[in-house]
């Protein structure tokens, strides 16, 4: 529990310029303000872990993207979990735990809008429900069981196999039977893969000698499924390998600059001669379906059948360089930042 008299102020991380385009020190600046007061329906927040994830770099973007760009100036938009300190909403109490959009400060007011799920710490460390019970394993679990439909048996292509959502993607198709490949960008991630994540093969995309023969090796069988979140030169491999009827899950970009865009190669012919199909997933759209998804990872992770790492630093203003480290890849794990001393 934490102190319920905020006699103190909050620092928050505010944005301070768009990317151009790189993410950058300028886009942020660290501030202090009054802690807030909860007004009628509303709840006053102590945050202990922030989500730090690669859709930020759209959210502060000017150009167009699923959401409107966080204004210059407001806190940094987040996932986070935070305890109520104080409550003016009926549905929640002191010392309740919720996950929801609290932003990059020490303490939030928020609405029930802005709460995406009660927190219920004997289900698993409160950490992981900015991941495994959070959104991006709702985007793990949605995204492959709903769009990729993996049947036992049939091979799943993973990009950025190592990450928050990978991992997840990786164990979720070994349950359901299928052979896992994951592509990923050092050996020590590699390792993760294998020994942590139960992939059957893992390839270093940045020093496999020729991508496509070492992926031809892992996928003897094709590709029936392609969980894509790179697009760029691992997506041209992979596209080379699907077979008939493959589903390409397109869920990230991490490989496509934001600006120029960048040219490749055209799909159009696999898609056509392979009778492949390709679509787009949004978490954001399908949160009504969080709690049914939190519930069966969490009996998951409970039996011992999907595991998560972390990469988590230690203080506020500590989030925007989480954030630089995840954009370079740098990050071993889910990246969060954790705001109360562990
Ligand atoms: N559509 C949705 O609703 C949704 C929801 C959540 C996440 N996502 C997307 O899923 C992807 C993974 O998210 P996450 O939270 O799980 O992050 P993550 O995988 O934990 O971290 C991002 C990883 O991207 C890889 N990367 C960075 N630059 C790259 C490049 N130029 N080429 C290839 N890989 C690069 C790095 O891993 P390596 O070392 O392996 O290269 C980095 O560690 C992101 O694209 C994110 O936007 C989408």
């Amino acid at each position: 529990m934490t102190e319920n008299t905020p006699n103190q102020i909050n620092r928050r991380v505010v944005v301070a310029a768009r990317p151009s385009p790189a993410v950058t020190e300028a886009c942020f600046r660290l501030e202090e303000a009054a802690v807030p007061e909860p007004g009628d329906g509303e709840v006053l927040l102590r945050n202990h872990y922030l989500s730090i994830d690669p859709a930020m770099r759209g959210w502060i973007a000017e150009g167009p993207n699923y959401s409107p760009p966080v204004p210059i100036g407001d806190v940094m938009r987040s996932f986070a979990v935070g305890e109520v300190v104080r409550s003016r909403n009926a549905n929640y109490r002191e010392g309740d735990f919720l996950m929801g959009r609290f932003g990059w400060q020490d303490w939030a007011v928020a609405n029930e809008d802005a709460v995406d799920r009660k927190v219920d710490p004997a289900e698993a460390p409160l950490s992981a429900n900015l991941h495994l019970l959070g959104m991006t394993g709702l985007t793990a679990y949605l995204g492959l069981l709903d769009v990729g439909m993996p049947k036992e048996g049939e091979t799943v292509v993973v990009s950025t196999a190592a990450g928050a959502v990978g991992a997840l993607v990786g164990q979720i198709a070994k349950i359901k039977g299928c052979r896992a490949v994951g592509l990923t960008g050092s050996d020590e991630k590699v390792a993760d893969c294998l020994e942590s994540f139960g992939y059957d093969s893992a390839i270093n995309y940045k020093t496999a000698d020729d991508l496509s023969v070492a992926l031809a090796e892992a996928c003897p069988d094709g590709v029936d499924v392609y969980y894509d979140m790179t697009g760029g030169p691992i997506s041209d491999a992979v596209m080379d390998l699907i077979n008939v009827g493959a589903r390409i899950v397109v869920v990230g970009t991490m490989a496509v600059p934001s600006s120029p865009t960048p040219m490749g190669p055209r799909y159009n012919r696999q898609i056509l001669v392979k009778r492949a199909k390709m679509q787009g997933f949004l978490v954001l759209d399908h949160f009504d379906r969080l709690d049914d998804a939190a519930r069966e990872l969490a009996r998951w992770y409970r039996e011992g059948r999907v595991t998560f790492r972390e990469d988590i630093s230690q203080g506020l203003d500590t989030a925007p360089s989480q954030l630089f480290k995840l954009l370079d890849g740098r990050n071993r794990g889910k990246a969060l930042v954790r705001l109360i001393s562990a």
